[in-house]
């Protein structure tokens, strides 16, 4: 059994509406892991946070109605849905699903500062949205959001024509004024899904066709939810081009289940060998599938059947075997197509036979937490050896961790990542501020717990 500490945590377990979290309570929960011996069964996740996200978002500005089920359950696209709710739009959530009125591209001016939480993609997506709006917003978020880099979408939306005042170099909180955009012609110069999406919401409002270029592609979630609400989108080599004035129109749609969570239970079955777990209903846009060819690179045997498409998102059922783990280098484009999964990855490395190499990978400092810190000194704690790097990680295999105190700095994907390498540690791990996982995954232990062998 995994023992928890802290009745929050039992009410995370089976609760799946949650409030946002205030920071303070981000440090105040533990959950205890003890090393398991097999892992089998089958779990079903909620809808994935990125097209929750974003779906919730075009339906606010559509016309007509949506209803969008399997939405995330996690508290950042709740974010979403208050800050929706914050700008006039009528959003019913009834069990997994969620009903959105759309204001037909005219949101209602908030009359008090939009709360973000800990969502970076609420922020950059929805400011997206609010350069088109005739209004001024303030976007506000919790100490880690209140951290996070917003240059990266500031200087392309001032270059359409919508205004910012910002904190401490380009960081929240924010002041938008939105108004007529025009179109510009942009290059990425970081990697990011988030900033792509803004840029072509924000393309919608603007005067003239915008286009975005990157030079690592990205998740393409934006653009195939686009133009699942009837936007044309066009996607030619490294360029993605909207045109603006276009309108959304509402759209049905069952969220398939998202692949990021579901990284900690595929990486948890690779660790046993024999172990066998399937998880059905589960995305597998090629953009977010990089993580299934690493793990087999590693040696573990996947299999994928049932493969169905709804709006252009692909989903089938995953069947994963656990083997022993070999060794893998993630680097380059890899590193931007599995920047949610590099923290587990790097939490099993230890377990691997030669270990695990992760380079270009900087921007994981700039996340929930500073992801190559944080695993660098949770797998120091648990004894491993480790080399950090500015960009990466290096984590020799064929080591043995013992049970430790993890911190997860009250980053998500940090407590769930160490709770996963904590089932073949020695001993009892106890994971501080384990509460971090209602971020993307609230039920995240029980889900676990249900699928452990002891
Ligand atoms: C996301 C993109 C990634 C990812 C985040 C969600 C998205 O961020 O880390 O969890 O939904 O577009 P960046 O695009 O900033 O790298």
């Amino acid at each position: 059994m995994l023992r928890t500490e802290g009745a929050l945590l039992n009410e995370l377990a089976t609760s799946f509406e949650y409030p946002n979290l205030e920071p303070e309570m981000k440090n105040d929960s533990t959950v205890i892991v003890r090393p398991a011996r097999n892992v089998a069964g089958s779990v079903r996740l909620p809808g994935d946070k990125s097209i929750s996200h974003r779906y919730a978002m075009l339906a606010g500005i559509a016309k007509g109605d949506s209803r969008l089920k399997n939405f995330s359950t996690g508290a950042d696209c709740a974010s979403t849905l208050t800050c929706l709710r914050a700008l006039g739009v009528d959003v019913q959530r009834t069990g997994d699903s969620v009903a959105i009125r759309g204001r037909e591209a005219r949101l209602q001016p908030p009359d008090a500062p939009l709360d973000c939480g800990n969502s970076g993609s609420t922020m950059r997506m929805l400011s997206g949205i609010l350069a088109g709006q005739n209004f001024s917003s303030q976007l506000v978020g919790d100490a880690s959001l209140s951290r996070r880099p917003m240059g990266r979408i500031i200087a392309p939306l001032e270059m359409m024509g919508a205004r910012f005042v910002a904190q401490n170099e380009g960081r929240p909180p924010l002041r938008l004024t939105g108004g007529d955009l025009k179109a510009i012609s942009y290059h990425m110069p970081v990697a990011s899904a988030q900033v792509k999406s803004c840029l072509l919401f924000a393309g919608l409002f603007a005067d003239g066709e915008t286009s975005v270029g990157e030079t690592v592609a990205t998740r393409d979630h934006g653009e195939l939810a686009l133009r699942a609400f009837g936007a044309e989108v066009d996607h030619c080599e490294n360029k993605i081009r909207i045109k603006g004035g276009q309108t959304l129109r509402g759209i049905e749609a069952e969220i398939p289940g998202d692949i990021s969570s579901a990284a900690f239970f595929l990486c948890a079955a690779a660790l046993f060998p024999g172990a066998e777990l399937v998880i059905d209903n589960l995305l597998m846009n090629p953009t977010r599938a990089r993580l299934l060819d690493i793990l087999m690179l590693l040696g573990v045997k996947i299999s994928v059947t049932q493969l169905e498409q709804q709006h252009g998102e692909l989903k089938g059922t995953v069947k994963v075997e656990g083997r022993d783990l070999g060794t893998v280098t993630i680097a380059g484009a890899d590193a931007a197509a599995l920047i949610d999964e590099i923290p587990v990855l790097a939490a099993i490395a230890p377990y691997t036979s030669d270990g695990i190499e992760i380079r270009d990978a900087r921007e994981l400092r700039v996340k929930e937490s500073d992801r190559i810190a944080a695993v660098a000194g949770n797998l120091r704690a648990m004894g491993a050896k480790v080399e950090e790097r500015d960009d990466g990680l290096k984590i020799p295999g064929g080591q043995k961790l013992h049970g430790a105190e993890i911190d997860s700095q009250g980053d998500h994907r940090i407590a769930m990542a160490f709770a996963v390498a904590a089932l073949c540690a020695e001993g009892e791990t106890k994971i501080r501020g384990a509460d971090a996982a209602v971020i993307s995954y609230p039920g995240f232990f029980a889900a676990l717990e249900s699928v452990l062998e002891r």
